[in-house]
């Protein structure tokens, strides 16, 4: 952390009173502390407390002609190697999932370039709120890391998780945020192929199927958190890419290719698209009309590139290729002979039939397929699944696991 700039905005909450150890122990590790401090902060801690101990003025307003002459907002987020927020609040944060700037702390939180690591505090019931959880998503689905809360006593009489993450836990994020250089995964290339194709018939009609791209989002954002740098080839989703990976938005199997292959090389290659099977054959220019005859046209098909079987074999062939199995029924024994057939290293296989109500749903329950069998893994959130995966995927890449 030596001379590394942390610029740590001080939310409104009772935690607040860990803070002044916090800028101790930042600066005992040879790092600068620049403060700001919210309106409500400062209601339970004193700018003069702040700046005495970080040995820098606190900033805590947006409308300061002398700071804004010295230092523009904008450069105070960019000259920090990393943006803390302690305590993050139930209203901080959603102010951050939104894109609010409306003072000093948004304001910043918004323009930076910086990564920014929260420590969330508050009240047991407003962090299990469904508005909270929601926001937390959207938080770390745009690349915002967290420390904590931790579950204990509270000081409004309740019990559970919203008591800040204590300064040692923060220092210890603060610090492998600095050094993503030690994150499993830096250094590394993955491709993910995600969402549906769409293969058009005329200008105004396509085949498609009903995947949502959930599941290659959040496999995208978990691969981003290890670190790896990722290729992000998605047909049109229903959910937006992952913030912080390279997204290469394509429409039909064929482009989808293409883009695998100029994304090349990769460490690891997770195909989780559901591509379609066939294109139409010379789709028509201009939109196909009735012509009366009361017959529909007739549509020449023919066969996609398979991209998961062409990557298991191309000559620049990643250490590590995933495939996907959407199955309806024998789905281990399909996806066994799935990974033969397609040649690819492990099949993340799991039953779509309408029952399960994974097919656009938040959860999935998957069997990951490999050289040495079948491993079935609990129903969990679709965000969880994907953590698994890239854990896995980054063991496999360190040589920890065959
Ligand atoms: O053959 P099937 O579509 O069931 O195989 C599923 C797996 O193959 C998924 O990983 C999917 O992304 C991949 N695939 C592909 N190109 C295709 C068809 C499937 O990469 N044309």
């Amino acid at each position: 952390m030596l001379g590394k700039r942390i610029l740590l905005i001080v939310g409104g909450g009772i935690s607040a009173y860990k803070i002044p150890q916090l800028i101790r122990s930042i600066r005992a590790q040879g790092a600068s502390v620049t403060p700001v401090l919210t309106a409500a902060g400062a209601q339970f801690t004193t700018p003069m407390t702040l700046s005495v101990l970080a040995g820098e003025p606190v900033h805590d307003t947006l409308w300061d002609r002398n700071s804004e002459a010295e230092i523009g907002h904008i450069q105070l987020s960019r000259n920090a190697d990393l943006v803390v927020v302690a305590p993050a609040t139930a209203d901080m944060m959603a102010r951050i999932a939104q894109g609010l700037a409306n003072d000093l702390a948004s304001t910043l939180l918004l323009a930076t370039d910086k990564r920014v690591l929260i420590a969330p505090a508050m009240n047991v019931r407003m962090w299990d709120h469904p508005a909270t959880r929601r926001n937390l998503a959207t938080l770390r689905g745009d690349g915002i890391l967290t420390v904590g809360p931790d579950s204990g006593d509270m000081a409004c009489g309740e019990y559970g998780p919203g008591r800040m993450a204590e300064p040692d836990a923060i220092i210890a994020a603060i610090r492998d945020a600095l050094t993503p250089e030690a994150q499993p995964l830096s250094g590394r290339h993955v491709i993910v192929t995600s969402g549906p194709t769409h293969e058009p018939i005329d200008p105004v009609r396509y085949i498609a199927n009903r995947s949502s791209g959930v599941q290659g989002a959040a496999i995208a954002a978990a691969l981003r958190d290890l670190g790896a740098r990722v290729s992000f080839v998605t047909g049109p989703a229903a959910v937006p890419p992952p913030a912080g990976v390279d997204v290469i938005a394509v429409e039909t199997a064929r482009q989808m290719r293409d883009a695998v292959g100029a994304a090349l090389p990769a460490d690891a290659a997770v195909m989780a698209a559901a591509v379609a099977d066939w294109h139409v054959v010379g789709a028509s220019d201009s939109k196909i009309k009735k012509d009366g005859s009361g017959r529909p046209p007739a549509l020449d098909m023919a066969e996609n590139p398979d991209i998961l079987a062409w990557i298991s074999r191309a000559e620049e062939r990643p250490a590590l290729v995933v495939g996907f199995a959407a199955e309806t029924d024998d789905v281990i024994a399909n996806a066994t002979a799935k990974r033969l057939r397609k040649g690819c290293d492990w099949i993340v296989a799991n039953d779509v039939s309408p029952a399960t109500g994974i097919m656009g749903g938040t959860e999935n329950a998957v069997t990951l397929i490999g050289e040495h069998g079948a491993e079935e893994w609990p129903r969990m959130g679709k965000d969880a699944v994907a953590a698994r995966l890239a854990d896995r995927i980054a063991a496999h890449l360190n040589g920890k696991t065959t």
